[in-house]
């Protein structure tokens, strides 16, 4: 479904994203993990056209995206979600996620039956009415989810929507993740709690100063040494291996 190969990326001096190739599969929750700063979400950025690549190509559903801008690779099947959420404040939940509907759904009520329809999805089917600057952290992460989901992807980036969260909120949203797959959305996330990425993800892509290092079940790149040097610690290895 995505098939990225060589994209680099710098900023002035610093090399983000140095020649990273990777592919997703239709159908799989694939994940992208490594330190502060390792070049994800830059990775992100390049891949759904916030960033022009410096050097390489992305083919998405078999046609090459390169260079396109973001509302074009949208309408085409793939959407991000952003690290810092920044809902439309003084909108509610629904007029917030109906934003997202909109690129499909010209009529507003339409839009506004979608928003609907995606905040059940997400846990967010009580909430429709509640003014979006007044949801919790996890609250907000499921809003962002849910804008993004409302433009019918194919394909959902997710950048860290755990992050903030506490182990219950983990908990609940994982099974949230997996029902948005199993809708038929395929799903490429930044995570930083292993736990989700050992649950959710049957394949995971490892970066390190803006090279990949790793890839495999997340089980056997829990156990590289190089990963285990550069991001998880000795530690966390451990206790991912006994998990
Ligand atoms: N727009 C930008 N301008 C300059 N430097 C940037 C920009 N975006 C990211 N960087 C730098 O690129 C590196 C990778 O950042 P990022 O992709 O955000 O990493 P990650 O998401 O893995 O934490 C970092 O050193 C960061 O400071
Ligand atoms: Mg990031």
């Amino acid at each position: 479904m995505l098939e990225v190969t060589g994209l680099s990326r710098a900023f002035g001096g610093l090399k983000a994203v140095d020649g990273v190739s990777l592919t997703v599969p239709e159908g799989r929750i694939v994940s992208l993990i490594g330190p502060n700063g390792a070049g994800k979400t830059t990775c992100f950025a390049l891949i759904t056209g916030f960033h022009r690549p410096d050097e390489g190509r992305v083919v998405f559903r078999g046609r090459d995206i390169t260079g396109w801008k973001p509302h074009r690779i949208a309408a085409l099947g793939m959407v991000r979600t952003f690290q810092i959420v920044q809902p439309f404040a003084g909108q509610t939940v629904r007029e917030n996620i109906a934003v997202g509907a909109h690129m499909h759904l010209r009529e507003r009520d339409a839009a506004l039956a979608k928003a609907e329809e995606v905040a059940d999805a997400v846990g967010l089917g009580d909430r429709l009415g509640v003014d979006a600057a007044d949801l919790t952290v996890a609250g907000r992460k499921r809003l962002e989810v849910a804008r993004a989901l409302a433009t019918d992807p194919k394909l959902l980036l997710l950048d860290e929507v755990m992050a903030g969260l506490n182990p219950s909120e983990i908990r609940d949203v994982i099974p949230v993740i997996r029902a948005i797959r199993d809708r038929g959305v395929t799903i490429l996330l930044i995570e930083h709690v292993m736990q989700a990425v050992m649950e959710l993800s049957e394949h995971t892509w490892v970066l390190n100063q803006g090279r990949l290092i790793a890839e495999g079940p997340p089980r056997d790149v829990a156990r590289d040494g190089q990963v285990i040097a550069a991001y998880l610690g000795p530690g966390m290895a451990e206790r991912l291996a006994h998990a």
